[in-house]
């Protein structure tokens, strides 16, 4: 069998000090807790959107990303919940004036009245779970069409992902750097390939606006990130504390030793 030697400067775990080997593990530990907490947290925020809880969907993406399509609150509320609180008429009215913009002066002569009469008995602000819908304001507020995540929002949120993730993949793929795993380019590309992934997913974000299906990307991107990521800490903890020294590294050790005596 023809092994590819070992690189001069490769060191297993077993060849670093134990301090070292401590740091790494501790570090592990954590990281391994951060990722549980991050994938809640990312479950928690984007699972439900579709209407389906406990799942986390592509339609989930699509609506967090680039809006659910279907109007303001508003609209959805005046096609649900709020059907029966005024006749059809007056409710295509109020739907055709959000259509158009929302205006002010159309507000004054029209809606105001409409709302006046068949939603302040709730909407006055009396009941703080319900939207006031006492002003002009108020009504422009649940007018807004939901157009998802806004640009703004996803630059800030870029720049955090990117910094933090680079971060932890450095410090993974550092600590996995020490593992033996042959061949050596699936070593390489799990190393490597978070870092695209990462790039490729908050790119995803912005195109998601663009094309739905770039909501597949978002998914793929973060699942390759979740599964490098469980790969390395997973062989780095079992080769550092659990697995027996692989023959290379042995033999490596009894040739120097042989060298110097
Ligand atoms: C009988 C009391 C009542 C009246 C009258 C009423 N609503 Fe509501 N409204 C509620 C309640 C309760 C909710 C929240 C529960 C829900 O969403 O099913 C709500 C929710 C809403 C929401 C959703 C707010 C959000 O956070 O998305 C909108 C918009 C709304 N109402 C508009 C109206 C409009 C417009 C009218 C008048 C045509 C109206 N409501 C009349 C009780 C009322």
């Amino acid at each position: 069998m023809s092994e590819v030697p070992l690189h001069q400067q490769y060191l297993h775990y077993s060849e670093l000090p134990p301090s070292m080997r401590v740091l790494y593990t501790a570090a592990l530990l954590v990281l391994g807790m951060a990722y549980m907490f991050a994938a809640l947290y990312l479950f928690h925020t984007y699972s439900g959107r579709d209407g389906k809880p406990m799942t986390l969907s592509y339609d989930d993406l699509v609506i967090a990303y680039s809006g659910s399509g279907k109007g303001s609150r508003l609209e959805s509320a005046l096609r649900g919940p709020m059907s029966s609180m005024l006749p059809a008429d007056e409710s295509s009215n109020l739907v055709t004036w959000v259509q158009k913009g929302a205006d002010r002066d159309v507000y004054e002569k029209e809606i105001r009245l409409t709302i006046e009469k068949r939603c302040m008995s709730c909407h006055d602000g009396s009941n703080p779970h319900l939207a006031n819908l006492g002003s002009y304001d108020a009504m422009k507020k649940v007018t807004e069409q939901d157009t998802g995540t806004d640009i703004f929002t996803l630059v800030r949120v870029s720049h955090i992902h990117l910094f933090g993730l680079t971060f932890i993949f450095f410090l993974m793929g550092l600590v996995f750097s020490h593992a033996y795993w042959r061949p050596i380019w699936v070593k390489c590309v799990v190393v490597g390939l978070p870092f695209l992934c990462l790039a490729l997913d908050v790119i995803s974000w912005y195109m998601v606006k663009l094309y739905h299906p770039f909501a597949f990307v978002t998914m793929f991107a973060g699942m390759v990130q979740g599964l490098c990521f469980a790969f390395m800490w997973v062989v780095s903890m079992y080769q550092m504390w659990f697995a027996a020294t692989p023959a290379p590294v042995t033999t490596r050790e009894t040739a120097e030793t042989s060298l110097v005596g």
